[in-house]
């Protein structure tokens, strides 16, 4: 059996302070951050969702029978640096409040792997499975969960593509079986354990792996709103005039066939480069913004190819 440091990166107990920062900054997932809470906090302890129909529907509630068997999969899936990885790995912090619980953060080493040996991509999978269930089994007890854990596969385009895919490799379709069996391992074992898949493939991603998802959130460009808020985060401190970022807004949004930018352009690429161009010498100015939401170019959308 793969060591646990040859599975998953260093684990992580939250709630952090910078990850509680960089949740707190997450702009435009408001929805998807509340759902995500309710939901997880179902998977962690259903004894809270009895407790409830008790307190407002005196015990007897039919729906919670659908509850039971849900595979605790969350999909995340949407553009690049639209902050899935970001909400993927913070969203713990919220969950540890809410909770009043640690919560641990698993983060699969998936994408240095994958190309090697056949049969090394699913022990990959199926071992950090049996570690999440060993995990999971030793904060749980009869009085509930003591600690939630969350598992993170990032990156899993390769994973979890569509087994009909074509020209697919042994190797791959194994990958996706091993999740698969993963995720059912896990539904109904009622442990507190969750599993959050990113991909940037939505249209890829294998309809066995959708289908088991107790939600799948879609991650999207920031509209005008959402640019104008991101980049007023961003710019704080800056002395850059209302105006100009109004400007800002409009020039990073999309024309005709251009795309907007996503969330990362304007936070690791646009105001970065403003910094740049100002430091060490003179000040950032409204004109070297502007100059740059002109010049860059955003992100390309990613095309599926199928
Ligand atoms: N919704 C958002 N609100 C604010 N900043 C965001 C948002 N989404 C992404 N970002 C910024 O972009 C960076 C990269 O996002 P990331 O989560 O890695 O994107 P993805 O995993 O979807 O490709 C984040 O660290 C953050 O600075
Ligand atoms: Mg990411």
């Amino acid at each position: 059996m793969t060591s646990q440091d040859d599975l998953f990166h260093p684990v992580i107990e939250l709630p952090e302070p910078t990850r509680r920062a960089r949740y707190d900054r997450l702009i435009g997932l408001d929805s998807t951050k509340l759902r995500l809470r309710k939901e997880a906090a179902l998977l962690a302890d259903p004894r809270r969702l009895q407790a409830w129909a008790v307190t407002h529907h005196g015990g007897d509630v039919a729906a919670l029978t659908l509850f039971v068997d849900r595979a605790p999969l969350f999909v995340f899936a949407g553009d690049v640096g639209s902050g899935k990885s970001a909400l993927a790995e913070s969203f713990g912090c919220d969950l540890a409040d809410f909770l009043s619980l640690p919560v641990y953060l698993y983060r699969l080493k998936l994408a240095t792997r994958g190309s090697g040996l056949v049969g090394e991509m699913t022990s990959l999978i199926g071992d950090a499975f049996t570690h999440m269930h060993m995990v999971g089994r030793r904060v749980s007890g009869p009085q509930g969960a003591r600690a939630v854990q969350i598992l993170v596969v990032d990156e899993a385009d390769a994973l979890v593509q569509s087994r009909e895919a074509q020209q697919m490799h042994h190797e791959d379709r194994a990958g996706v079986d091993a999740f698969l069996a993963g995720i059912d391992s896990l539904a109904g074992a009622q442990l507190p354990v969750v599993v959050v898949l990113c991909t940037n493939r939505l249209g890829a991603l294998d309809p066995a792996v959708m289908r088991r998802a107790a939600a799948t959130f879609t991650f999207a460009r920031p509209d005008d709103a959402q640019r104008h808020a991101v980049l007023t985060q961003a710019l704080g401190g800056l002395d850059i005039r209302p105006e100009t970022v109004r400007k800002v807004v409009e020039l990073t949004g999309p024309t005709g066939i251009c795309p907007g930018y996503t969330f990362s352009d304007l936070t690791q690429r646009l105001v970065p480069a403003a910094v740049f161009r100002a430091f060490p010498d003179r000040p950032v100015t409204d004109d070297d913004l502007l100059a740059l939401a002109e010049e860059l170019e955003p992100t390309p959308v990613f095309i599926e190819e199928r």
